[in-house]
């Protein structure tokens, strides 16, 4: 039986409901996104959120959307972005975070396949990296479960993007990621965020995709930020046997 999963990504929440970000109410367009999730694909496996939780790093914001998320809480998983607040989302998502661990990270089994969330904060920086404990606790993850096909989430994208100032503020240390991830025979797929914009490409044999914001997007293809009028969006990836099938779904805001 197929299995769906859904991502989301970069929601930039603000403890205040009404806080703009350029020109994007980021409340109303998350409130619109996770409606039309709730309205067409209620009977999803699992919800991965890669990172930009909150972009005022505050534990009220974290508060507000595990209240919104209700009943959905029990199938979200999750990893932080940039800006999120490492100690604020662990102690407000407890359920989700491995204990014990220094970097918010999660291991999902989900009917046959394997989910790892990795966390790519460099806490204070912009860009990305994965440490060292991380890198071996998935070559670990990998090593010993070879047989059973896997996706990974985190926040940088670990290829170029096409966009210069993107691609500056990537994951730092890719080419260690990469080693591990492509030594492994079972990595089906790499879902990312940070670049606000749908995107798609090749790591070696790996299929590595990015999901747009539920609020801001930004155009593709360009040297500095520019706000994309597309509106905002996620991601439906289906599982079947051994084979992913994924699409992005836009959520026009009226
Ligand atoms: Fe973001």
């Amino acid at each position: 039986m197929d299995r769906k999963l859904i991502q989301i990504s970069d929601l930039h929440l603000f403890s205040d409901p009404e806080a703009i970000l350029k020109n994007v109410s980021t409340w109303k367009s998350f409130e619109r996104v996770i409606s039309v999730i709730e309205e067409t694909h209620a009977d999803f496996d699992a919800m991965i959120i890669t990172g930009d939780l909150a972009h005022d790093e505050r534990l009220e914001t974290y508060v507000r959307l595990k209240h919104r998320l209700g009943p959905l809480d029990s199938r979200v998983w999750l990893v932080p972005g940039n800006h999120d607040h490492r100690p604020s989302m662990a102690e407000t998502f407890s359920a989700q975070v491995i204990p014990e661990r220094e970097t918010i990270n999660f291991q999902c089994h989900l009917d046959g396949w394997q989910l790892l969330g990795l966390d790519s904060q460099l806490t204070g920086e912009t860009a990305g990296a994965i440490d060292d404990a991380q890198l071996r606790w998935l070559g670990e993850r990998l090593n010993s479960s070879r047989d059973i096909p896997t996706l990974v989430f985190l926040h940088h994208p670990p290829v170029a993007v096409g966009s210069p100032w993107l691609d500056a503020i990537g994951l730092t240390n890719a080419a260690e990621f990469r080693k591990i991830v492509e030594g492994a025979g079972q990595i089906r797929g790499i879902f990312f965020g940070h670049i606000h914009q749908e995107f798609q490409a090749e790591l070696g044999p790996i299929a590595c995709y990015a999901t747009p914001s539920t609020g801001v997007q930004f155009k593709p293809d360009s040297d500095t930020l520019v706000v994309d009028a597309r509106p905002p969006g996620f991601r439906v990836i289906t599982l079947g046997d051994d084979t992913i099938e994924t699409h992005v779904v836009r959520v026009p805001i009226d």
